[in-house]
């Protein structure tokens, strides 16, 4: 596949680049300050912002191959929900008129609390403490921009809490619209390892438009947080 990536140079973003380099797909590096070209990939300047430039970055020219995918990780610091969810229409609208699939990074706090079904993590205390609340909140216009759009091939894919570099070790537990914990109760998985959820994803398209995934230590599995 040729894979866009849109948030390259991100932590999420160059994770996915990586993973997706590994496994032999062709990646398109996309952001305003794009990383430089490893084999296999190509950096493409552009503002998220512009979707013009966007749709020309997908579309692909002479030089450059069509997307056959996106992957949708961009992140401002501090938050900008109207940035956010306006990329994220974007992106919606790009992808289904060109036919190719989106899978958006998104946030925790758009899955529902393990405690009680009927509260989002967003509002939840127990996991979202108020400093982060719009950040929290964001994600959850995010997905709800999203769930807009009946139509359209696109999967949002929430971390669990807390989402850090670390160590690359090909497994996690999958989950639907529920935070999840590992069996050490911690709500957590390295960007590593979302980037090769992400991949599976995108390679093997599972059921369910709302996913997350956890940390998985193999056999120490346990029930906490099973949806
Ligand atoms: N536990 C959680 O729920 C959790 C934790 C961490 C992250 N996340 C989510 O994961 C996603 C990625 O986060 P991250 O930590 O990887 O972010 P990050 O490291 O801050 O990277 C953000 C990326 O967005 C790009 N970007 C920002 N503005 C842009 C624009 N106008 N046009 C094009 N590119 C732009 C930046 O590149 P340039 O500056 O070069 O444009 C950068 O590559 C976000 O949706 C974030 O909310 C969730």
């Amino acid at each position: 596949m040729t894979i866009a990536v849109l948030g390259a140079g991100g932590m999420v973003g160059s994770r996915v680049v990586a993973e997706a380099g590994a496994r032999g797909h062709r990646v398109l590096a996309l952001s305003r300050r794009p990383p430089g070209g490893k084999a296999g990939v190509t950096p493409v300047a552009v503002d998220a912002r512009d979707p013009a430039a966007v749709r020309e970055a997908l579309a692909g020219s002479a030089s450059r191959s069509a997307a056959d995918a996106v992957v949708l990780a961009v992140r401002t610091e501090p938050v900008d929900q109207e940035f956010l969810v306006g990329v994220t229409r974007t992106l919606l609208d790009l992808t289904a008129r060109l036919g190719i699939r989106l899978l958006v990074v998104g946030g925790a706090g758009a899955l529902r609390s393990p405690g009680d079904r009927e509260l989002l993590v967003a509002d939840d205390p127990v996991h979202v403490p108020p400093e982060f609340r719009s950040v929290a909140a964001a994600g959850v216009a995010q997905l709800r921009a999203c769930r807009r759009r009946a139509g359209g091939d696109w999967v949002y894919l929430s971390p669990p809490a807390q989402l850090l570099p670390g160590a690359r070790t090909g497994r996690y537990r999958r989950g639907t619209d529920t935070l999840l914990t590992a069996a050490d109760g911690r709500s957590w998985i390295s960007a590593e390892d979302l980037a090769v959820a992400v991949l599976d994803e995108l390679e093997t398209p599972g059921s369910g438009r709302h996913i997350t995934v956890v940390h998985h230590d193999g056999d120490r599995a346990v029930a906490a947080g099973l949806p």
